[in-house]
Order: C-alpha cells, then sequence, then structure tokens
C-alpha cells in the first residue's frame, strides 16, 4: 500500500472540492451567522485556508501563544484559495520528508503517522461544516465532494 500517495490523493481531492465551496457564498453570506454560538461561513473558510500550516505549527511544538498570534491574521476573502493552496503545499511537503513532532502546548505527544491522520480529518470535518453552513443559507450544492 502506498499510504503517501494515497494520503496525498486524499487530501488533494479534499483542497480541490473546498476552492470551489469557497467560489458559492454571495458576499453577504461570509459574516452571517448561520448556527448560533457557532463559527460564520468567513470564520470556518479561514481555518480551512490555514488548518494544515497551523496543525504543522502545533505538531512541532509552536506555544499557545504562538498559534494565538497566527490564527489572529487577517485573511481577505479574496486570499483564501491562495492561501489554502500554499497550505497544502507546506503539507505535502512534510508528508514526503517527515513530520517534525515535539510535546504539543497542551502536553500532547503524537507520531508523524498520526499528525497526518489528524491533519486530513480535521480538514474533512472543516470542509463539512463549511459546506453543512452553505446548504443552510440556501444553497444548491451539486458537484462531488469525493472521487
Ligand atoms: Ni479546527
Amino acid at each position: 500500500m502506498d499510504f503517501k500517495k494515497a494520503v496525498t490523493r486524499h487530501v488533494r481531492q479534499g483542497v480541490e472540492t473546498t476552492h470551489i465551496l469557497f467560489q458559492i457564498p454571495n458576499e453577504e453570506d461570509w459574516h452571517k451567522k448561520v448556527i448560533d454560538g457557532k463559527r460564520t461561513p468567513y470564520e470556518i473558510a479561514k481555518h480551512l485556508a490555514l488548518l494544515f500550516e497551523a496543525d504543522l505549527m502545533i505538531a512541532k511544538g509552536a506555544t499557545a501563544e504562538e498559534m494565538r498570534r497566527f490564527y489572529d491574521q487577517d485573511v481577505p476573502i479574496a486570499d483564501l484559495s491562495d492561501r489554502m493552496s500554499a497550505s497544502a503545499v507546506l503539507f505535502e511537503e512534510a508528508l514526503r520528508n517527515g513530520f517534525e513532532t515535539r510535546q504539543t502546548y497542551w502536553g500532547v505527544h503524537d507520531t508523524d503517522a498520526g499528525w497526518c491522520i489528524e491533519m486530513v480529518g480535521h480538514f474533512y470535518h472543516h470542509r463539512a461544516q463549511f459546506f453543512d453552513q452553505l446548504v443552510l443559507l440556501g444553497h444548491v450544492i451539486d458537484f462531488q465532494l469525493f472521487e
């Protein structure tokens, strides 16, 4: 089983379909509170755009303060897709070269295989959240999310 090849394929599928999902919201959709107490579509999209980069930082032991500052950065809506592509490139590099892992700021240590699975699961989890919010906003989504 070529595990790295399979992971790359599924991450690319996740990222490609998320690029399409990012095209769907109307201007006024992005900052709506679709579900009370939950993130807005923009906040989820920004999280998706930064996700691999952020998780790679956490995996190699970034502090809570470093992560707070990283997540605080402004990503304009027009840049979400490019930012997500750049972040996915970093993931693929880490997959090729091995994930650098250290204890996280909350005290957990995982292997590179563990981090790899975590990042893919994490990405697909938020893609589903974003998808659901678009549906709740009344968008009809008609393309294949999985190959
Ligand atoms: Ni998350």
